[in-house]
């Protein structure tokens, strides 16, 4: 993979299913009377290996590009897995996936690829412990493989260190094995579909500011979800729209969810021309089409409680700041330092290789920007957000941009270089 200079951009796309959501309708649904459907999935390699630990766990599950049909088996439906659950990369099937297992009475080991390995889970043990569940990291590590014997859980109330929707959800669901009301704050509010979901599946949820609860033993049944585009893969080529000399991109049916829209807060404050247009709500959640057009961006600071609502596009902003003139400062975003990498590294790392005045701090980092960017090898550490940011950073860069694993792209967004393909001139 080679990514030179463009002209301009041009046309409309639609980007893959919202992770986050594919992920949960997979879950969902198998803890669900009766069948779920999905439409619009994300066939990226997490949500499969979401697909593959139910599978392990006796679900029926048929899966046909984006459509997927779950065969659900209730709440207490689970059967031991046989083998090791293989999460892949994905942290979202690891911290979830642990909270079903917490209730599940039998006993079960979650373990994945290298990344997985290092990625704290003492945030989920704590919680799922306190509620009565015996889950330990067999390397006595706090990270995976984690050996879970689930059952006999009783309702907490959990004050979260972070804001977290991963710690948040793997709390509601192992909330949903309780006899009682489970309920988690946050110090900020993150992505809230499992709430939104968890509510269209018949439980009760209920949220008041940074609070979320769930009633116990509920009656789940099978839903028909329509899963919206990913704003995480969407925030690539806005950011490329946005940036190129001659643009004007529609990307449809974008989910617009307020704690996931923080890109396009952000991009607005750089100076971008982005507008929306037919929001609507579909299966909960809210949707969009946003039309990007060329624009001349300015640095920004970005901080506070707008972080978890753009934490997995700071790589991308990163980049739209090394571009946009002046100063662009990130804080409150330490989180990025337990991402599939250490994004504040990998992100300052292959700046400053393509000539940015970068700086990485304790919880984000700092930008100059403005200058030319030239072509380099691009160090992905296999993180899918680090090459997706840095092939758009090529976009504009003098000389040649490659990747030392351009396919790590898969995990997210499978057909990323052929859209890029399809728009660029
Ligand atoms: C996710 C939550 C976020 C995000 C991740 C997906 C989710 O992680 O970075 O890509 O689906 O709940 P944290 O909850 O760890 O912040």
């Amino acid at each position: 993979m080679e990514i030179t200079k463009i002209k301009g951009i041009s046309g409309e796309i639609s980007v893959p299913g919202d992770k986050s959501i594919s992920h949960r309708g997979v879950m969902f649904g198998a803890i669900s009377d009766g069948t779920t459907e999905l439409t619009g999935f994300l066939d990226g390699a997490d949500c499969r290996s979401t697909i593959s630990c139910f599978r392990k766990m006796g679900i029926e599950i048929t899966q046909v590009h984006d459509h997927v049909m779950i065969h659900g088996k209730g709440l207490h439906g689970l059967t031991a897995p046989t083998e090791v659950l293989d999460v892949g990369n994905s942290g979202t099937t690891t911290r979830l996936m642990s909270g079903i297992l917490a209730g599940s009475n039998f006993s079960s080991i979650v373990n994945g690829d290298a990344s997985i390995q290092t990625r704290p889970m003492k945030r989920i043990m704590t919680p799922l412990s306190m509620m009565g569940a015996d889950i330990s990291s067999m390397k006595e590590n706090d990270c995976a493989p984690l050996q879970i014997n689930g059952g006999n859980l009783h309702p907490i109330h959990y004050n979260s260190p972070v804001a977290s929707a991963q710690v948040k959800s793997a709390i509601l669901l192992a909330g949903l094995y309780c006899d009682g009301v489970t309920s988690v704050t946050e110090p900020v509010l993150s992505r809230n579909h499992t709430e939104l979901m968890l509510t269209g599946f018949g439980a009760q949820i209920s949220s008041e500011d940074t609070t979320a609860s769930v009633v116990g033993l509920p009656k789940l049944h099978g839903q028909n979800i329509h899963v919206p585009g990913d704003i995480s893969s969407a925030a690539y080529f806005i950011a490329a729209a946005l940036l190129a000399p001659d643009a004007e991109l529609t990307i449809h049916n974008v989910n617009c969810n307020p704690t996931r829209d923080g890109i396009l807060k952000v991009a607005k404050a750089m100076g971008g021309n982005i507008s929306y247009e037919s929001r609507r709500i579909v299966s909960g959640e809210e949707v969009c089409d946003l039309v990007v057009k060329s624009s001349s961006l300015h640095g920004t600071t970005v901080c506070g409680d707008i972080i978890p609502t753009l934490i997995d596009e700071i790589p991308m902003i990163a980049v739209m700041a090394a571009y946009a003139d002046g100063t662009t400062i990130i804080k409150d975003a330490a989180e990025l330092k337990v991402k599939e990498s250490n994004r504040i590294d990998s992100v300052v790392e292959n700046l400053k290789s393509m000539g940015v005045d970068a700086t990485a701090t304790e919880d984000g980092m700092i930008i100059n920007g403005g200058k030319p960017l030239h072509g380099t090898r691009i160090k992905t550490k296999s993180d899918h957000r680090i090459a997706m940011s840095f092939a758009i950073a090529g976009l504009f860069a003098d000389g040649v941009t490659t990747f030392d694993d351009p396919d790590c792209v898969v995990i997210s967004y499978p057909d990323f270089y052929k859209t890029i393909e399809n728009i660029c001139y």
